[in-house]
């Protein structure tokens, strides 16, 4: 197989992490006799040092005409005067919209050897695996906001979330799909107690399980109560789907689950066109550059881009497989172990993922 993918660094440990997955990609692609054609561009801080735009117009570009792209991340604190006049989170915003990526899946699944680094206990978190169908590319995060002067001194300022119902079923239906091929559970999570929005989220959420997929057990929580049954109970989660923020939110708690966020891929996909790939964490810019980076949720995100986007399943496998092996044989970095155990950096842990392969 031939393909292109993009790659887009972005900021903090974002090129560490992204240029350890290239590194996997590139074996794989070589073990298993395909073409990728690699090529990068700027997006978020580094865009805006460049050029003044968190995204250019030539990474939309290469992005449209890509076969997948993998990012690194955005962001730093460099960038964060809340005066600036745009941000390099912006720029991940655009993409999302630009290419109609309105499903972000995040799993969550516990690594077996990875359990006692996560916060909980075993009994709680053992046997996790949850997939999340985050709303993307609507909601609260992208309606109508301003701010005013409404008198000297006093500023007011609004977000508005806006859902229609053609983006609530696109969204309900896919994760739905996935439902199926696996335990058959939906949860959909709202604020249908307080929010308009959510109880249109409600009703259009429960036709179209009664009308398409009666075959599954759907559930409504509401996003506070989720916040704590995620944590009391997460395994009795399979798949779970729910608006832009609250799936932000979520899923930085959910990642507490399998120990590190450092551990957890995520795959933005649209209707048609490239999928984008991406580690769960942020830019972390207090290590980065230190080389002690966790790639591993990059390296499991080029896997998931292998799956969803250029149909290897059997490549994606292997190197799902790789990292399992690598965490069996001991091999931590240091977002996975406790203070003062032996860890190992960035391009160490990679290799050994290498060697796996
Ligand atoms: C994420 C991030 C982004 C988001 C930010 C960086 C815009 O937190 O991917 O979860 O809120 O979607
Ligand atoms: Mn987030």
């Amino acid at each position: 197989m031939q393909a292109s993918i993009v790659l887009l660094p972005g900021d903090g440990i974002g090129p560490e992490v992204t240029g350890q997955a290239e590194r996997v990609l590139k074996l794989v692609a070589e073990k298993f006799g395909h073409t990728f054609r690699f090529s990068s561009h700027p997006i978020g801080g580094i865009a805006i040092d460049n050029g003044g735009d968190p995204l250019p117009q030539s990474t939309i570009d290469a992005c449209r005409a890509s076969d997948a792209i993998l990012l690194g991340a955005v962001g730093g604190p460099k960038w964060d005067d809340p005066k600036a006049k745009t941000r390099p989170e912006a720029g991940l915003l655009k993409i999302r919209k630009e290419l109609g990526l309105f499903a972000n899946l995040r799993p969550i699944i516990t690594f077996p050897e990875l359990v006692d680094a996560s916060p909980l206990r075993r009994e709680i978190v053992e046997g996790t695996d949850i997939l999340f169908f985050r709303e993307l590319t609507g909601g609260l995060y992208f309606g109508p906001s301003g701010t005013e002067q409404v008198s000297p001194g006093i500023e007011r300022s609004y977000s508005t979330a806006v859902y229609s119902t053609d983006e609530i079923e696109r969204i309900v239906r896919m994760a739905a799909v996935a439902a199926r091929s696996r335990r058959k559970k939906l949860t959909m999570v709202d604020k249908a107690n307080v929010l308009e929005v959510s109880r249109l989220w409600r009703r259009v959420s429960a036709a179209l399980i009664e009308k398409e997929f009666s075959d599954l057990t759907y559930e409504v929580v509401l996003v506070d109560s989720m916040a704590m049954h995620l944590l009391s109970r997460p395994t009795t989660f399979d798949v779970v789907v729910t608006s832009n923020m609250f799936g932000d939110i979520l899923t930085d708690e959910a990642s507490m689950l399998p120990g590190s966020l450092g551990m957890l891929p995520s795959a933005s996909l649209g209707s048609s066109g490239p999928g984008l790939y991406e580690p769960i964490h942020g830019s972390a810019p207090d290590i980065a550059g230190k080389g002690i980076a966790n790639p591993l949720a990059t390296i499991l995100a080029a896997a998931m881009l292998l799956r969803h986007s250029l149909g290897l399943e059997k490549e994606a496998e292997v190197i799902e497989a790789a990292v399992r092996k690598v965490l069996a044989a001991g091999h931590r970095t240091a977002d996975l172990v406790r203070k003062g155990q032996p860890s190992v950096g960035t391009i160490s842990i990679t290799d050994y993922v290498l060697a796996a392969i």
